[in-house]
């Protein structure tokens, strides 16, 4: 894909397609005024007031994702105009910028064209040009991905798809927005590639392949990559992650990514923990046909803190960061673990098992616990750790649960940025008390009421002193049906966000 900045008058862009911005002004209480500005509305003053006309018969309103085609027919080099619904002009923020490019990108694709032109707009709807530049790039990239590789012909396909992108950001080209527009395309791909590894299916994507992948990402952009087997996990006693992968015929992997922006400082840097639980059977507590469906997307956590690793090594930011994944399979093989065992995590700390489906917090304790032995701070995990997490936040927000204030509005600030929702949840004292156990220090699970904040509340045993944060992304990590900015499957949260956090970490 050939992306670059462009410069010219809107009568001079050529190609399939350009896509232009329109946001609505709410005037009294029923009706509204289009907003056109930039680009947009060059394009309606260039014919003769089109757009507005258009509008004005209320064929589009410049709601949120709305899209209208314009066919200039000679009147404009381009061959046609795409206008996208901004929603509420006063709502204008990255997120929306980010929908409205993934959109139209994807609309495009799917309608026959190849080369195509997105105007930035910026000063009229008061939001930073870099920023929209990185938003639309990204958006674009984001709204273009499909995961058809198991498919002998791409249904709905129509050529080669989009070949270039052009982004007519109305201003010379400036360092700034040639940054902003690297750093769209570095997160886009990033986030691409976490979508990737959840999407595929988990006869492919074993923990031996998640560890493949992991290693051949390390190579390309510079990163060292060690893979612990399951000797090395018994001799650090991991038994966590060594009791989830016993019912399972593959084996399990640790996989550790570094990252040397400050090899100077004494620090040792940031961990990104991952749950890379590859398939989620339930073990013992078996889970329902229907509530295993979609369980090859437990390794979610651990995609995104690997894709976020490749961003932060493509953007090299001067700051050490660690990616830690615990990666197995949840199975009921004959040798599986049982409700009733007892476990030693690798801190020391035991933990009666009361429900072999409640894994996740098994793995993470074991990869919390190496994170706290390394020196590493601040740890921010990321996990698919709970169903009631799917019910409180839906696909919407992904949980958040701090033990810092300060932390947690960093966490909140860069998930903006990104275009990315979190909901701060609690951890307080009382949540404990259901987690007591009789013969163990901890019991695994704590019934079925606040199951996030209880499941959190372990995690909380593994930290030490660290700053922490765990991200619950049970519901947002995957979506089983299409938006018109989105395809079907993995969304790659969490990416963008921890890339964001790490970049601004390091200035
Ligand atoms: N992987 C699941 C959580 C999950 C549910 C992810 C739905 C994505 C969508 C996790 O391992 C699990 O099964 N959690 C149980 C724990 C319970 C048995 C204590 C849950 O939250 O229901
Ligand atoms: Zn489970
Ligand atoms: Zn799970």
């Amino acid at each position: 894909m050939d992306i670059r900045l462009a410069n010219q008058a809107v009568k001079d862009v050529q190609g399939d397609a350009l896509v232009v911005g329109a946001a609505y002004k709410k005037v009294g209480q029923h009706t509204k005024d289009l907003v056109l500005a930039g680009a947009a509305r060059d394009v309606d003053s260039l014919l003769g007031g089109l757009i507005h006309a258009i509008s004005s018969d209320g064929e589009f309103r410049g709601d949120q994702g709305e899209l209208l085609t314009l066919h200039p027919a000679g009147q404009l080099a381009v061959k046609r105009v795409i206008v996208v619904g901004l929603g509420a002009q006063e709502k204008i923020d990255v997120r929306v910028m980010h929908r409205a490019s993934a959109t139209a990108a994807r609309h495009l694709q799917q309608t026959g064209a190849h080369q195509v032109t997105l105007a930035v707009p910026a000063e009229e709807f008061n939001i930073d040009l870099a920023e929209s530049v990185q938003a639309e790039i990204e958006g674009a990239l984001f709204g273009l991905y499909t995961f058809k590789k198991y498919k002998h012909t791409s249904a709905g396909g129509n050529g080669p798809g989009i070949t270039s992108v052009n982004l007519l950001a109305g201003t010379a080209n400036s360092a700034a927005l040639e940054r902003a527009m690297r750093r769209g395309s570095v997160l886009a791909e990033a986030t691409n590639f976490a979508r990737d590894l959840v999407n595929e299916p988990p006869n492919v994507l074993t923990p031996s392949e998640l560890a493949n992948r992991a290693g051949a990402m390390a190579t390309q952009f510079g990163l060292e990559c060690e893979i612990l087997d399951r000797a090395r996990m018994q001799e650090l006693g991991m038994g966590g992650l060594l009791a989830v992968a016993q019912g399972s015929a593959e084996p399990p992997k640790f996989i550790i990514l570094r990252y040397r922006g400050a090899p100077q400082s004494s620090e040792g840097g940031i961990a990104l923990v991952g749950k890379g639980i590859t398939f989620d059977s339930g073990g013992l507590s078996i889970k329902t046909a229907e509530q295993m469906q979609t369980m090859k997307t437990d390794m979610g956590g651990a995609a995104a803190v690997i894709g976020a690793m490749s961003a932060i090594a493509a953007l090299k930011p001067a700051i050490n960061v660690t990616a830690l994944v615990p990666t197995t399979e949840n199975m009921p093989g004959g040798s599986a673990y049982r409700p009733g065992d007892i476990l030693r995590i690798m801190n020391g700390k035991t933990i009666e098992i009361d429900n072999t489906d409640a894994e996740g917090r098994l793995v993470l304790a074991d990869g919390l616990s190496y994170a706290v032995k390394e020196g590493l701070a601040p740890i921010i995990d990321v996990a698919t750790l709970t169903g009631g997490i799917v019910v409180a936040l839906g696909t919407v927000m992904t949980g958040l649960f701090c033990n810092d204030q300060t932390l947690c509005d960093e966490l909140i600030a860069a998930g903006k940025v990104a275009g990315e929702k979190y909901w701060p949840m609690p951890l307080d004292e009382e949540y404990e008390e259901d987690i007591q156990s009789d013969i163990a220090d901890i019991k695994q699970t704590g019934g079925r009421t606040a199951s996030s904040a209880k499941a959190a509340k372990i995690l909380e045993h593994f930290v030490g002193d660290a700053q922490w944060a765990h991200l619950d992304v049970a519901g947002t990590n995957y979506i089983d049906y299409q938006k018109p900015y989105q395809e079907k499957g993995a969304t790659g949260v969490t990416v963008r966000t921890l890339a964001e956090f790490v970049l601004r970490r390091a200035e």
